[in-house]
């Protein structure tokens, strides 16, 4: 069987932040959960991760997952031991969970070179113009001899480019005698998973082409290097793939988004998690979206929209903000400053301007007048306003929830409606007005 091992119990202690390195995210999503979701696409069929520092953390991020435990942080070696009790008979690759661009395609050809090479251990390698913190490959007659970590490297090891990218392939029964020999004589004082190397003869290496793809992350610079070269070939896809993306260097598209070909983004825009966006849709400029769906020929502009969904032909903003499981209906007007929350519209609804609608059920064909809003707490416990179909909801008014307006019902501009409204009724509820004859000119 094919069995991973992920390193994730490290501190990170160059990253100066306070979440364990792994669990860092990179356009929001946790470093460590890239290599997960390239491991699915693998033929990796059993995987374990281990932590250790505020291992808590990375429990609530990752679920369904198998976790090994390191105490202490003794070093890469230490950190496989502690999950060798996880693996089923056969080969396993390792893992360090703070290279986040390792692709799957990857993965199975580094396991593959390893089981056709018949060795012990594969070593992943790559040149790297500046090899500067990585373990060095020292070879002999073009044989891997020794792993040389930056802070046990002298002169003439540190200017090696070769580098260790920290995935190693490795047979079972050679990992589980190998691994209690690795010493922890050395500049760090740790036990390195790099001496697993030292006590065979059967060392195989892969040497990768694109160093991209292994570029570790341990500081946050490192972070912004690997998080820019992660942007410009996500960017570059979604435009291979028929996206209008104008301007791409002020986009951000995260590596999980979807966008059909015939798509436009405009500059400036954010858009991030499981975002899907269908043809003919416009985005941007200015525009965030998180876990949105952006339905055909949708608008949406100088907007967020969070975990919510822009049925087809809407236009969204200038400035609106769509949040918490909103569905809006198609062919709606959702204008200026208008935020709805947990709120469904039918078709052809329009708020235009400056409204609040939250934990709204909102029929078909509905006009919300510029500044209305639900009231929809009450300082403890939030209620539902329901407006049925053909509904007009003059301006400033207030509806108290819960409150149902039924269809064709009329709402008078400034009402504050605290009860029911009847079909086709119109509530009308304010003070009524007294014109005092000649009062003006009097008061002046
Ligand atoms: C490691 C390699 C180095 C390689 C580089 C590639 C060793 C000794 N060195 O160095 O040869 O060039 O990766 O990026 O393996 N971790 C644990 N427990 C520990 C220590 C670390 O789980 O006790 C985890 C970390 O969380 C991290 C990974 O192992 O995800 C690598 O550790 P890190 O300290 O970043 O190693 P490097 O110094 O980068
Ligand atoms: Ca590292």
């Amino acid at each position: 069987m094919i069995n991973a091992i992920i390193l994730a119990a490290g501190m990170g202690s160059r990253m100066k932040t306070d979440l364990p390195k792994c669990a860092f995210p990179i356009l929001k999503k946790p470093m460590i959960k890239y290599i997960l979701d390239a491991l699915d696409k693998t033929i990796v069929e059993n995987r374990v991760i281990v932590v250790g520092y505020k291992k808590e953390v990375l429990y609530g991020m990752l679920k369904d997952e198998k976790f090994a435990v390191q105490e202490k942080q003794l070093g890469t070696a230490d950190a496989v031991k502690t999950a060798i009790p996880y693996l089923n008979d056969g080969v396993t690759i390792i893992l360090p969970g703070d290279t986040p661009l390792i692709d799957s395609r990857f993965i199975d050809n580094i396991i593959k070179s390893h089981i056709e090479g018949e060795n012990d251990v594969t070593i992943c390698t790559a040149r790297l113009e500046n090899p500067f913190g990585y373990g060095r490959i020292v070879r002999e007659k073009g044989k891997i001899k020794r792993i040389v970590e930056e802070k046990d490297a002298t002169g003439e090891i540190k200017i090696i480019n070769e580098v260790n990218t920290g995935i190693i392939v490795i047979n079972n029964d050679y990992l589980k005698v190998a691994i209690n020999k690795i010493d922890n004589k050395n500049a760090k004082g740790e036990y390195y998973l790099t001496d697993i190397i030292n006590f065979t003869n059967k060392i195989g290496s892969h040497t990768l082409g694109d160093t991209n793809l292994i570029q570790g992350i341990n500081d946050l610079y490192q972070l912004s290097i690997v998080e820019k070269s992660l942007i410009d070939s996500v960017l570059k896809q979604h435009m291979l793939n028929g996206v209008n993306i104008i301007n791409p260097s002020t986009v951000t598209i995260g590596a999980d988004v979807v966008i059909e070909s015939g798509a436009t983004i405009y500059p400036n825009s954010l858009i991030l998690g499981n975002t899907i966006i269908k043809k003919g849709a416009i985005v941007g400029p200015s525009t965030e979206l998180y876990n949105a769906t952006i339905c055909e020929n949708v608008r949406c502009m100088e907007s967020v929209v969070y975990d919510s969904t822009i049925n087809k032909d809407s236009v969204i903003g200038p400035f609106a903000h769509i949040r918490m499981n909103a569905v809006i209906g198609e062919a709606n007007r959702i204008g200026n400053f208008v935020e709805v929350k947990n709120s469904t519209t039918g078709f052809n609804t329009k708020a235009s301007h400056l409204s609040y609608l939250g934990d709204a059920t909102i029929g078909s064909k509905v006009n919300v007048g510029c500044g209305a809003i639900t009231v929809n707490y009450d300082g403890k416990i939030k209620s539902k306003t329901i407006i049925e179909d053909n509904v007009f909801i003059g301006c400033n008014s207030n509806l108290i929830a819960p409150v149902t307006i039924k269809k064709d019902a009329f709402i008078a501009a400034g009402s504050t409606i605290t009860d029911d409204v009847e079909n086709e009724d119109l509530a009308i509820a304010r003070s009524k007005q007294i014109n005092k004859k000649g009062y003006a000119r009097k008061y002046k």
